[in-house]
């Protein structure tokens, strides 16, 4: 916090006014992926690192924004048209701020500086957390009266709309409703929620990193939607529906047959599958039986991997390499995939055995690094008041 605001009056003058600091994490998807587009139940908790945002205002019209992550400024007149700027990592609090200017606020002149401890694009949602982040000063400081639902809103539309990913709504309410040793069980399709209680007692959640660049991720994600939407149509003629988790198992079962194309219709077995294996792990956890709920990671990997298509070798290595570590009890991988980071279940006094095992044998199968991370369920997107 110090260091941040220290560096605020470095890069924007002593005598720039004091900023506020706001936090807002990351999330890791426990379960329930590539559901969220789909009108389906997710299972996501947001995690305690995340991305912090100093921000004050300016005397003039100017909107300047700085990482301490990254070396690219944005330095814009706030009355002109915001655009795209390339692929950069500013293209995220600009699409929000368009998104606030969309609905009418007046934004002002601002100085903002983020810095974050995500790794970044390694499906932890580091996008969703300078979005939220973002949202929430704005609204804080500009005293817009959006509520969470309505920021989250925001933020999935700015990277929709603004950036060209089109993603679902998990991330950013992972990201906005997180709770301190909590999972977000989420109904995407009416936004109906329940905090259910994390009680790990003797497991943690190990989040490791393949370290692979997630090439083509975007446009790979953005078809998988578009083959979903393709099975709804085809679904429609028999059975009007307005998304996939509309249908049971068991409704599925005797209709997939008019989903002409083999792959859409693995597409659409993921998702109606992975629906029930997401009820089924809330049900696991509510009940204390992580047994269950580790074989309903794994099961939801392997479905991931073989029907939706969205793991890569490096992710399905990691998975492999956790399943023979004793004292694990799933592993999956979490985000949009092709790349990115899994998460495993794997009890406390395994977990060194588990970073050594599995670094090693993940080193000498595919020559990179892996990084691990123990994730702990922390609150959602706030304001840092000093103490
Ligand atoms: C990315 C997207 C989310 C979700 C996941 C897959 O993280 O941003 O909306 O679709 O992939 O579950």
């Amino acid at each position: 916090m110090s260091k941040l605001k220290q560096e605020f009056k470095n890069i924007f003058g002593q005598s720039a006014d004091e900023p506020r600091v706001c936090f807002a994490p990351g999330r890791v998807n426990l379960i329930g992926g590539h559901t969220d587009y789909n009108g389906g139940y997710v299972l996501p908790c947001s995690i305690q690192y995340g991305t912090l945002l100093a921000i004050g205002f300016r005397n003039d019209n100017k909107v300047k924004a700085h990482s301490l992550n990254f070396p690219f400024i944005v330095e814009i007149d706030i009355d002109k048209p915001l655009h795209k700027i390339g692929n950069e990592w500013v293209n995220f609090p600009l699409g929000v701020m368009k998104e606030f200017q969309g609905k009418g606020v007046r934004l002002k002149g601002m100085n903002l500086l983020f810095y974050g401890d995500i790794p970044n694009g390694a499906g932890l949602s580091s996008s969703a957390s300078v979005e939220m982040v973002t949202a929430y000063a704005l609204n804080k400081l500009l005293g817009c009266n959006f509520d969470t639902i309505d920021m989250i809103k925001i933020s999935q539309l700015a990277e929709n709309d603004f950036v060209g990913m089109n993603c679902g709504i998990m991330d950013q309410f992972a990201v906005g409703a997180g709770k301190k040793d909590k999972a977000v069980f989420l109904n995407c399709d009416t936004l109906d929620y329940d905090l259910v209680p994390l009680a790990l007692k003797a497991y943690s959640l190990v989040i490791t990193n393949t370290n692979k660049r997630r090439e083509l991720a975007d446009s790979k994600y953005n078809e998988r939607r578009t083959e979903c939407e393709t099975a709804v149509e085809n679904l429609s003629a028999t059975e009007p529906i307005r998304n996939l988790s509309e249908l049971t198992m068991e409704k599925f079962e005797s209709i997939k047959n008019k989903i002409t194309d083999i792959v859409g219709r693995k597409r659409a077995n993921h998702v109606i599958y992975e629906n029930q294996r997401t009820m089924d792990a809330v049900k696991a956890l509510k009940g204390n039986d992580l047994n269950k709920f580790g074989k309903l990671m794994f099961q939801s990997h392997y479905s991931l991997k073989d029907d939706f298509e969205v793991s890569c070798d490096e992710l399905d290595v990691l998975v492999d390499e956790a399943s023979k570590v004793k004292g694990v009890l799933g592993s999956r991988m979490t985000g949009g995939g092709f790349g990115g980071c899994t998460v495993s279940l794997v009890k406390k006094e395994s977990i060194q055995e588990f970073e050594e095992t599995v670094g090693k044998n993940y080193f000498e199968r595919t020559g990179l690094k892996a990084d691990f991370y123990i994730a702990r369920a922390g609150e959602g997107v706030r304001e840092i008041l000093d103490q």
